[in-house]
């Protein structure tokens, strides 16, 4: 029997839901082959949550896909993460857009090759107008990173004399984040098996649950 209203259940499910979704080297290395062939996986299980939100009417999804750090990978890891990240966008656009799926990228996306800013753009200009599901994409992505940003911008309002100082407040603050358009992420996951945040979202997620798995 279930014992759940359904109108309950449905208010019950998380709004926004926020993954870093790690272990894409593990997964391939357990399968003796190269890291590139988990980040490939690591495609497909993006395609597969994807789904599943749109299933559920998930409101907004936020992907770790790339961060301030990972440029400390090896050059060679780092060229395959951006060469992939570019083939499954122009694979999958086609397919989210049927979907009713507005793609943001979240991220100092200045320093990807052009031909990959210049996709992200066209994208996003595509996707605008779609309400089933925002896909935010963080990219070249650092929790502190966004915390700085809107330091500075606060700063250079007080510096041109539109802003005091002491009408700096969270409201205020938080306007000049990332992500602002949609509630905060209730829900947070990372897979993989590590226990930590490694500098994804930080603002954002003050009263998140937080949930991890082992899952790779
Ligand atoms: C996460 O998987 C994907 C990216 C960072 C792009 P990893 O590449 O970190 O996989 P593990 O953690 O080494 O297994
Ligand atoms: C976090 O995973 C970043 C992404 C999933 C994109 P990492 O594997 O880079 O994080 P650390 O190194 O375990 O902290
Ligand atoms: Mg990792």
């Amino acid at each position: 029997m279930n014992l759940i209203d359904p109108a309950l259940a449905v208010q019950r499910l998380p709004k926004h839901i926020a993954i870093v979704m790690d272990g894409n080297g593990r997964w391939a290395e357990a399968r003796h082959r190269p890291r590139s062939f988990g980040h490939k996986a690591g495609v497909d299980a993006v395609r597969a949550v994807v789904e599943a939100c749109l299933k559920r009417g998930i409101d907004v999804l936020t992907l770790f896909a790339f961060s301030s750090e990972n440029w400390r990978r090896p050059q060679q890891e780092v060229s395959t993460l951006m060469d992939l990240f570019m083939r499954a966008l122009d694979r999958e656009v086609d397919t989210l857009h049927d979907n009713g799926v507005r793609l943001r990228f979240v991220g100092a996306r200045e320093a990807f090759p052009v031909e990959l800013q210049e996709r992200m753009v066209k994208v996003e200009t595509r996707t605008l107008g779609n309400r089933k599901l925002v896909l935010n994409v963080a990219v070249n992505y650092g929790g502190r990173w966004d915390i700085v940003s809107a330091a500075r911008a606060l700063a250079e309002q007080v510096q041109a004399g539109t802003l005091l100082p002491g009408d700096i407040d969270e409201v205020r603050f938080h306007r000049m984040t990332q992500l602002t358009e949609w509630p905060d992420p209730d829900l947070f996951i990372r897979t993989g098996g590590e226990t930590r945040v490694s500098n994804f979202l930080l603002w954002q997620i003050a009263y998140a649950e937080l949930y991890f798995t082992d899952t790779l």
